[in-house]
């Protein structure tokens, strides 16, 4: 009797795509290409409806959201379901807002996926900070003003402002603040960074839903910020800090100075 040898199953494998700060067109050719040949996509809350729908009808599509101050998905169980459906040699695209080696958690994922064996690959995506500048029409950088660029999380473990910040280097007045996750925690940021030297009349942008429907970019000073507390809306917020900001044409078409003016702009 005959036995034919078995074939040997296709191996699966994970891929880290960025999807960007929400509009499709951000998203790279690399991106579109591998999310098309996607077996699962695990996607998180900010990854948007017309993203997902570049995604083959015949893929699965699993949220796995994690929302500050929300039910969330467990991290191990994420890093595990990954692993499982790679095991069974499925293409795994794990496609994460922005890029998605920012504030994503991306370092557990592939170090899980080393643990169980899986090949991994990244896809950068644009980071919700650069989206904010473009949206802006700024530069982070300026020769005169700003010499470096500094990508920072507003939200500790606690969900408070991280107390282990470099204090003194953020409130260097050249160099440019993005501060991810900040709403809640604006406030203190401020505060804080006024009492370590950053002049209150520092320009502010607080940016909700870049490059998204309901985009809003409102100017204010870092004084002003202080004394609103929390920011909060129901989109993704950051906040963009520092010199680069001023007098932005974006902000300064309704308004003279961006550091000054206080009223939402939608874009
Ligand atoms: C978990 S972090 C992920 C960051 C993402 N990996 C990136 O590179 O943009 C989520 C935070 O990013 C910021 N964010 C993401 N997309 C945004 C958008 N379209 N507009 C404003 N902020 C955004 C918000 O601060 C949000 O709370």
């Amino acid at each position: 009797m005959h036995i034919a040898p078995r074939k040997p199953a296709e191996a699966g494998r994970i891929t880290l795509i960025g999807a960007g700060p929400g509009d499709p067109e951000l998203m790279t050719l690399k991106a579109l290409r591998l999310l098309a040949s996607a077996d699962d996509v695990l996607h998180d809350d900010l990854v948007p409806p017309e993203i997902l729908a570049l995604a083959p009808k015949t893929a699965r599509l699993i949220p796995v959201g994690k929302r500050g101050h929300r039910p969330s998905c467990r991290q191990e169980d994420i890093n595990a379901l990954m692993a499982a459906l790679a095991r069974e040699g499925r293409h795994v695209v794990r496609l994460k807002s922005g890029d998605p080696a920012l504030f994503g958690r991306a370092g557990e994922e592939i170090a899980a996926a080393a643990d169980a064996g899986v090949p991994v690959e990244i896809v950068p995506g644009i980071t919700a900070g650069f989206a904010l500048a473009a949206a802006l029409g700024v530069s982070l950088t300026h020769r005169a003003s700003a010499h470096s660029v500094r990508l920072v999380t507003g939200h500790g473990r606690e969900g408070a402002l991280p107390q282990d910040l470099d204090w003194r280097g953020l409130a260097d007045p050249a160099t440019t603040l993005l501060v991810y996750m900040a709403g809640r925690t604006a406030g203190h940021l401020a505060e804080r960074l006024i009492g370590c030297g950053l002049p209150p009349d520092t320009p502010v942008v607080v940016a909700e839903a870049v490059s998204r429907a309901g985009q809003v970019l409102r100017g204010l000073t870092l004084a002003a910020l202080a004394g609103e507390g929390s920011v909060a809306s129901e989109h993704p917020l950051m906040l963009g800090i520092g010199e680069v900001f001023r007098d932005c044409p974006a902000l300064a078409a309704s308004h003279p100075s961006c550091a000054r003016s206080q009223a939402p702009i939608a874009a």
